[in-house]
């Protein structure tokens, strides 16, 4: 192994802490700096590790040892310091969605493409064994073709345990822009690129109230949907179906099944990394598990980094710009299909990230 890929990090809330985890335990891997507009947040979170420097924005954009930032922050400015890492000559690695708008997004991959720097972007939880299992599976024939799938995601909201929920509720949140790039990766990543959706969306209440930490009690506005249907054409001709809600109570659906010719398959959570990968075969004995056959092991949020660092140059890396591009073009032809109630043709496209064989995250 070369050297490890040195990291600073901008933003320090309430997902950084599982970074700084994987971070820490993969060698590939190095963290340099931190930096928030609120210092002491990001002094507290690196309070155990001593030898990282918690500087600002501007320092850490201009400190020569970062090779590459790691953008934590909320989705409103993930463009911004997206830009300010490109123009400091870093790569750039970003929490989802990859921009709050496709056009901010399309701003930043022709800003790295120009500036010979690379894009990477969240989720790669389906480069975990759950996602990467499944999708073995469809490509070895045991569903037969791939006819459709259906992805749901339902919960009341995030506001009931998240301290600053604001970001949930506002243009880049939502369900759709918050969870929708876990599933819709997943799928993509399982059947290929989307290039037609038809949407429809709602939403319950114009205020959310936070359920815990100092602001426990205050309100927030509601400036977007919070429940979104719709239906994803695939290049290959399969129909997905998607809900995505901060409106229901509960679901019993699987998170994401698959259908095929010969056989269904129940694909686990694409917001974690593993999970049972479930086959039905048509005359089959019923549900049966599927051992574990693909995926990195042993992972956690920031195994994309190390998958990144381990591309070669020129490489697509496979949590990368392009996919993330197209799971946000996807996302936003949902939403405006839903605006107009026409089906919206998706003019970006993808390449289907490579698989990933069965490794161990510590060697990715
Ligand atoms: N919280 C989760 O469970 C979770 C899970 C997966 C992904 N994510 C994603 O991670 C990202 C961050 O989420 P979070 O929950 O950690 O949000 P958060 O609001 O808790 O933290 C964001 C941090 O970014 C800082 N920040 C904002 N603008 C900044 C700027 N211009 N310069 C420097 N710092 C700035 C804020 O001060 C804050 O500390 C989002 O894109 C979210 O979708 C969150």
């Amino acid at each position: 192994m070369g050297q490890p890929l040195n990291i600073g990090i901008v933003g320090c809330g309430a997902i950084v802490g599982q970074y700084l985890a994987t971070i820490a335990r993969l060698p590939q891997l190095r963290l340099v700096a931190v930096a928030d507009l609120d210092l002491d947040r990001a002094r507290q979170a690196v309070k155990d590790h001593p030898d990282v420097a918690v500087t600002d924005v501007a320092q850490l954009m201009a400190d020569p040892r970062i090779e590459l930032v790691l953008n934590l922050t909320v989705p409103a400015v993930h463009a911004e310091i997206a830009l300010l890492a490109v123009a400091a000559g870093k790569h750039v690695y970003g929490e989802k969605p990859l921009a709050a708008t496709s056009a901010d997004a399309q701003r930043v991959l022709e800003a790295a493409a120009a500036a010979g720097v690379r894009v990477g972007c969240a989720p790669d939880t389906v480069l975990g064994t759950g996602t990467q299992t499944a999708r073995m599976a469809i490509d070895d024939g045991l569903i037969g073709a791939p006819i459709a799938a259906t992805a749901t995601m339902v919960t009341p909201g995030h506001e009931r345990w998240h301290p600053n929920p604001d970001f949930y509720y506002a243009p880049g949140g939502g369900p759709l822009l918050d969870m929708g790039p876990y599933y819709i990766s997943s799928l993509i990543t399982m059947l290929g690129p989307v290039t037609s959706v038809i949407g429809a969306g709602s939403r319950t209440r114009a205020k959310r109230r936070i359920g815990s930490g100092p602001r426990e009690g205050e309100e927030v506005p509601v400036t977007v949907d919070t429940h979104i249907s719709g239906v994803l054409v695939h290049a290959s001709g399969v129909l997905s179906t998607l809900v995505m809600s901060f409106d229901a109570v509960a679901t019993r659906a699987a998170n994401i099944e698959v259908h095929g010719e010969k056989g269904s398959l129940v694909v686990p959570d694409p917001n974690h990394f593993d999970g049972e990968v479930q086959l039905s075969r048509l005359g089959g004995p019923g549900w049966t598990p599927l051992p574990v056959s693909a995926g990195y092991q042993g992972a956690g949020r920031g195994v994309g980094l190390a998958d990144f660092a381990a591309t070669p140059p020129g490489r697509e890396p496979r949590a990368g710009g392009q996919l993330a591009f197209h799971v946000l073009d996807v996302m936003e032809s949902l939403l405006a299909s839903a605006g107009s109630g026409r089906a919206v043709t998706v003019e970006s496209t993808c390449e289907r990230p490579r698989p990933v064989p069965l490794t161990d995250a510590a060697t990715a």
